[in-house]
């Protein structure tokens, strides 16, 4: 199939959505960027095409897809029960990069939900989607738009290298500001749970309802214990083709360790990526060295991590060493990428 790539924000963004909602109202797929990362939608009460997103995607039918909506209203119409504590993370933070899982209504097909009884329901910020969703009328179910087990998307182009032929559009617009998926809560019962860490923190959720815990299977993400809650979470995810090591301890230590392990490697004829940061990058002599910004600026080293993890795999890195963050903050969001992308491979000093 051909796809149709169009680029949003300028005088003939009105024909866009227009084709775009078209697309969705026969049953295709259309890729827009939203806040977080870009998003492969479908028409969400249409199981048809839900099917198609998987099949583009190669993605296993039991991971459930994210549905996307444009206003309060529409919560009514998929969720059976909202919560008190449902409807004040509403408030705090959509539109945002926040997913909610309910309790779902008949409406909501089962192949859109992997067969649970739960629906997860996101309200994008990105004024993209949100133009999207509203020219639709539509409620969108999107994943990320990677083919399973690459990284997710930031850039139109990683878009276009995944999924180019595959589906109906893409519309382009680079302004992904968060750079990693929402934050996903479970609301569905009363013990509040957060499925996946992202950029709204446990700390901020627990400001707005007293309680929240971490799925332990997330909280113990290094000893990898229990099933996670999310499907998807059990998958082995944004991997990039090379071998990524994850490097903790001092700063010294660790660019120490990375430079005898690239000059060793690299006399292999082993091609190397380094992710480092603006504190470290002048520390490391050999490889291809890649800062994804300063420490002290989370939001940007969210919003380079899977580009980077892209251009390593572009330029045929075989082996990647990262430097590891905290688990404060975000920075637990972007641990909990790089463990994933890492299989778990951590080294410590
Ligand atoms: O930021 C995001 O959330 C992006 C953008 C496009 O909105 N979407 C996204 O979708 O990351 P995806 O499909 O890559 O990840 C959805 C995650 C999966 O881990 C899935 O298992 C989980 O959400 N999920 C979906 N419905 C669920 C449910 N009813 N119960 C538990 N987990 C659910
Ligand atoms: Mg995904």
């Amino acid at each position: 199939m051909d796809t149709i790539i169009k680029t949003a924000g300028q005088k003939e963004d009105e024909e866009i959505y227009k084709i775009a909602s078209e697309i969705l109202h026969r049953g295709g797929l259309v890729a827009f960027p939203t806040e977080t990362v870009y998003g492969l939608g479908a028409d969400a009460l249409n199981e048809n095409a839900a099917k198609k997103i998987y099949a583009a995607k190669g993605r296993p039918s039991d991971n459930p897809l994210i549905v996307h909506i444009g206003d309060f209203q529409a919560v009514e119409h998929l969720a059976a029960e909202i919560s008190e504590n449902a409807r004040r993370l509403m408030e705090a933070f959509w539109p945002g990069p926040m997913t909610l899982v309910m309790k779902k209504k008949p409406l909501v097909p089962s192949g859109v939900t992997g067969g649970l009884d739960t629906v997860a329901i996101r309200m994008p910020s990105h004024p993209t989607a949100q133009k999207l969703i509203r020219a639709s009328g539509l409620f969108i179910a999107a994943p990320s738009a990677n083919l399973s087990g690459r990284p997710s998307p930031t850039r139109a182009a990683h878009v276009i290298q995944d999924l180019d032929g595959k589906i109906d559009m893409i519309i382009r617009d680079d302004t992904v500001s968060v750079g990693i998926e929402s934050t996903i809560i479970d609301v569905s019962t009363d013990c509040i749970q957060v499925l996946r860490p992202g950029w709204i923190t446990l700390d901020m959720i627990r400001a707005v309802t007293g309680t929240a815990e971490l799925d332990p299977a997330i909280a113990g993400e290094r000893e990898l214990v229990g099933q996670p809650k999310a499907p998807g979470m059990k998958y082995k995810h944004y991997a990039p083709r090379a071998a990524l090591k994850i490097v903790e301890g001092s700063v010294p230590a660790v660019t120490a360790y990375i430079n005898e392990e690239a000059d060793r490697l690299l006399l292999e004829g082993k091609k190397v990526g380094i992710m480092a940061t603006d504190e470290t990058a002048s520390a490391y002599r050999t490889g291809i060295v890649r800062s994804l910004g300063s420490r002290k600026d989370e939001e940007s080293i969210a919003r380079h991590l899977y580009a980077c993890l892209r251009e390593y795999d572009d330029l045929g890195a075989e082996v990647i060493f990262s430097e590891s963050f905290s688990g404060e903050k975000a920075g637990q969001a972007i641990m909990n990428r790089l463990m994933k992308a890492a299989g778990h491979c951590i080294i410590k000093l």
